[in-house]
């Protein structure tokens, strides 16, 4: 591993997955494969895994840094949203365990070019993937007011949407980030503990990848590839995201999901996880003076039955 580079919540990955000789693991989320090469150094000697990512740079690190590990790692630039397809191409059934570690990579935030912070100038992408068409420049640009306010306040549960999206459409053309922040800032000027930037950054950066269709498309997939007493683990950084895993770990460790008004059952559903943190396990502040990306990350961990 480069030695800046930190993957959050790392020991608590590896005892939540619990890695062992002969088994398989998929970690959809690979970035510099910091996870991935921990998973595979306590699976020895013959533990696979299939790491994918979208990003081209990223897999090009993680060849690189997962190298020592030979055919033991599989690498393939994909969406983990085709992790099923991924797992067949391999001829495996099931796996032993999952991760996903969303949001954005330190790598990410930290080359300017890829538009991803509003700390230093670079344009407005955000695109994990960088052969997709959507940019956030498309978004701040040419989307109507009404529509730019709707994203703000969803996707970053931003209270001053609506000043922001106005202030934005008045500005036409912004033409990058710096730019960007600087009309959210006077658009929003207040003192809370995170820039005034964050949030529509962040609401920019989750519609460009579509980030949240992505992880509900996957927590099924990701569930039904287990196997008995396989794992999965999702670390997130904003609310929406840990309420999507929370709500489906909670749904699918029940074996009714009738209304509770509603005396007898007649939903069919059947339990298939069980989980293992009922509240997210979180950074130490050890680690987050080490690391302060990882302040708000939330570990998430469930077991197929
Ligand atoms: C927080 S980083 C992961 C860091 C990694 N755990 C490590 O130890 O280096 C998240 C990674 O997920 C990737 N990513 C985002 N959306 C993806 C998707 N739909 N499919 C695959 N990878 C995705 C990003 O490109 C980024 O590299």
């Amino acid at each position: 591993m480069p030695p800046d580079h930190q993957p959050v919540l790392y020991q608590e990955i590896i005892h939540a997955l619990r890695p062992k000789s002969g088994g398989r693991y998929i970690d959809g989320t690979l970035g510099a494969g910091g996870h991935a090469s921990g998973i595979l150094a306590a699976s020895q000697p013959d533990g696979q895994l299939l790491g994918l990512d979208v990003d081209p740079q990223a897999i090009e690190l993680a060849r690189r840094n997962l190298a020592p590990f030979g055919e033991r790692a599989h690498i393939n630039r994909s969406s983990y949203t085709t992790m099923a397809t991924q797992m067949a191409t391999l001829g495996w059934n099931a796996v032993d365990g999952i991760l996903l570690d969303l949001g954005a990579s330190s790598m990410q935030f930290d080359s300017p070019q890829r538009g991803f912070s509003y700390l230093a100038e670079g344009p407005l992408d955000m695109r994990f993937d960088p052969s997709k068409p959507l940019t956030a420049d498309e978004i701040v640009n040419l989307w109507t007011e009404a529509e730019l306010a709707e994203l703000i306040y969803r996707f970053g549960e931003e209270r001053a949407a609506r000043r922001i999206a106005r202030a934005i459409v008045r500005a036409r053309p912004v033409k990058g980030t710096r730019e960007l922040a600087a009309i959210v800032s006077k658009a929003s000027p207040r003192h809370g503990s995170h820039p005034p930037a964050t949030q529509t950054f962040q609401a920019l950066r989750i519609a460009v990848n579509s980030e949240l269709e992505a992880v509900e498309t996957t927590l099924p997939q990701a569930a039904k590839a287990l196997d008995r007493h396989g794992r999965m683990a999702v670390i997130t950084f904003h609310s929406l995201e840990d309420r999507l895993v929370k709500e489906y770990y909670r749904r699918e460790s029940r074996d009714c999901i009738c209304p509770p008004e509603q005396p007898v059952c007649t939903c069919g559903h059947h339990a298939i996880l069980k989980e293992i943190t009922r509240r997210p396990i979180r950074p130490t502040d050890r680690e987050i003076e080490q690391n302060s990306r990882a302040r708000s990350a939330k570990l998430r961990v469930a077991e197929k039955l």
